[in-house]
């Protein structure tokens, strides 16, 4: 039987392990700039031993950000900086991904020079972000009504997420990961809840999922489909909105994911924050519809993650609270060892302190 300490072929990658460590927002990067930065190598470097590394969300363009010191992926400056985090995670026989992120409507107009965030359409909705102030404190704002796109600003958008994907390509990452999850920007194209639109990105659900699938062509005949991975969160509510669809938005995706061959479909169980539990029903439907690699993630421990793996619903796992706690996770997996736990005060902002500060076994 699998276990999720085996190999898997993902894409045109092997890892050493199925135990991934999912992207993670930690606002550390450095400004201004946004650029990554020593401390954040220490960081993921100390997590090597994850079968995929997958990079916290790295916005694709100034406007794409939505959070206070997060890291960049359009200027030379952050391709550096990302530069020496793959070297370092390879030198540690690791693998990484970069998750490519626009934020859309979850951001603030203090983080664009007054210019407000974009979305599919201009509509209110509630929801916050986060910011910092003067002692670089971490504040919570309200996120503005935003911008609606114009049809003839999203060839920009698409090349935008192109450029993105050749630059991770160029500082060294192994994969890229299209963050289409979570109620950003992607999202708030595919739910009907957040996208109003008359033209063909709007309406039905092929419109809808336009906009998503021209950024994966893009950036397929950018890296190759063998190196793409996209992030979905079907069922549940996040940054205010709602995918109240059945998951059948998340279904259509994936089939056209399947088609393409793409290396991976990363799903992000609505539980983590706060929503339903996914049932093995909807699991089942997901794999009937991505045939491929399924790395299933959200509140996900060993025995879930090794029973979705025996019950062929998954093919690896991602941790992502478990991972900020423990740099040696998939050790402390295998060895059935007790885990550190993580303390939700440092989890955004700040410097070493609950960042590179949690022993591994070894340390003890
Ligand atoms: C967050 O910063 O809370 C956050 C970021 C990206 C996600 C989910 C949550 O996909």
């Amino acid at each position: 039987m699998t276990s999720l300490f085996d190999p898997l072929d993902l894409g045109a990658t092997r890892t050493a392990n199925r135990v991934f460590m999912a992207p993670l927002t930690r606002m550390r990067a450095t400004a201004p700039g946004d650029v990554p930065n020593d401390l954040m190598r220490d960081y993921y470097l100390q997590r090597a031993g994850a079968g995929l590394v997958i990079s916290e969300g790295t916005q694709i363009s100034p406007e794409g950000k939505g959070y206070a010191d997060t890291p960049g992926i359009h200027s030379a400056e952050q391709v550096a900086g990302w530069r020496s985090i793959t070297d370092a995670v390879h030198a540690a026989g690791g693998l990484m991904a970069a998750q490519l992120w626009h934020t859309g409507r979850v951001g603030h107009e203090s983080l664009h020079d007054g210019a407000l965030p974009v979305s599919a359409s201009a509509l209110e909705f509630r929801n916050r972000t986060s910011l910092k102030d003067e002692d670089g404190n971490v504040v919570r704002a309200n996120c503005p009504t935003p911008r609606a796109l114009e049809t003839d600003e999203l060839p920009r958008l698409v090349d935008d997420y192109r450029r993105s994907a050749r630059n991770a390509r160029d500082a060294g990452f192994d994969l890229v990961e299209v963050h289409a999850a979570h109620g950003y920007l992607l999202h708030q194209f595919l739910a009907e809840g957040s996208n109003q639109r008359t033209d063909g990105y709007g309406g039905s659900l092929e419109n809808r999922a336009r906009l998503l699938l021209e950024v994966v062509d893009a950036i397929i005949d950018e890296v190759g489909a063998d190196r793409v991975g996209v992030r979905i969160s079907p069922i549940g509510s996040f940054n205010g909105l709602d995918s109240d669809d059945d998951g059948e938005g998340g279904l259509f995706v994936a089939r056209a994911l399947a088609e393409r061959g793409i290396a991976f479909v990363h799903l992000s169980e609505p539980d983590w924050a706060g929503g339903p539990s996914l049932d093995d029903h909807f699991r089942s439907q997901l794999r009937e519809a991505f045939p491929g690699v399924i790395v299933g993630a959200g509140n996900y421990d060993l025995a879930k993650a090794q029973r979705l793996l025996a019950a062929g619903l998954v093919d690896a796992a991602a941790f992502g609270r478990s991972f900020i706690a423990n740099p040696d996770l998939p050790a402390r997996l295998e060895a059935g060892l007790p885990l550190n736990a993580p303390v939700l005060e440092t989890f955004y902002g700040g410097g070493h302190e609950g960042y590179t500060d949690y022993p591994a076994l070894a340390d003890a």
